[in-house]
């Protein structure tokens, strides 16, 4: 069984200013999925704080790192950043596929920064931040994870 973390980048679910939907969703759907999901997150969308939790999940080796929204054109956007700071290995085909099939749903899809990268044991994932992107999302990325993980693990072949 792999481990998961689910990290949410909002101010507003943060503050409580609303609830926060994405995260539920994806570490309900990973707990179906049969990952071991043990961390999820609300933090604000500030570099400082996000890269710090990255850092804590590689440094527990928690194997898949979804996290929701901070991918967009607001300044306080900057989770692809923090997640390039953490990662020394990228894994760009797995942003290409959830863009290039995201813009088949909504154009808005080019709006999304989000990127995914390795670093140790860790396979980070960024997903733009709404209840909807993370479905439409995981449903595109979810038939490769297993493999990903199992070659990053050194548990499966190539
Ligand atoms: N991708 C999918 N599959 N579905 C969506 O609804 N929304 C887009 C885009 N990617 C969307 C999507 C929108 S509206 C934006 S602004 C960007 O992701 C960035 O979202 P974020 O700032 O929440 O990360």
């Amino acid at each position: 069984m792999f481990t998961a973390a689910v990290l949410v980048s909002s101010d507003r679910a943060f503050k409580g200013v609303y609830p926060d939907k994405s995260g539920i969703y994806l570490k309900e759907k990973l707990t179906e999925l049969g990952y071991d999901v043990v961390d999820y997150s609300i933090l604000s969308d500030d570099y400082d704080k996000l890269k710090e939790k990255l850092e804590s999940y590689v440094k527990d080796e928690i194997n898949l790192v979804l996290t929701s929204g901070g991918t967009g054109f607001s300044p306080r956007d900057v989770v692809p950043e923090a997640t390039k700071a953490v990662i020394d290995r990228d894994v760009p085909g797995i942003s290409e596929a959830i863009r290039a099939k995201s813009l088949e749903i909504t154009k808005n899809a080019m709006l999304s920064r989000a990127t995914s990268g390795l670093k140790n044991k860790t396979w980070i994932i960024n997903l733009p931040g709404s209840r909807k992107a993370v479905e439409e999302s995981l449903e595109i990325i979810a038939p490769v994870l297993e493999h990903g993980l199992g070659i990053l693990l050194g548990i499966a072949d190539n």
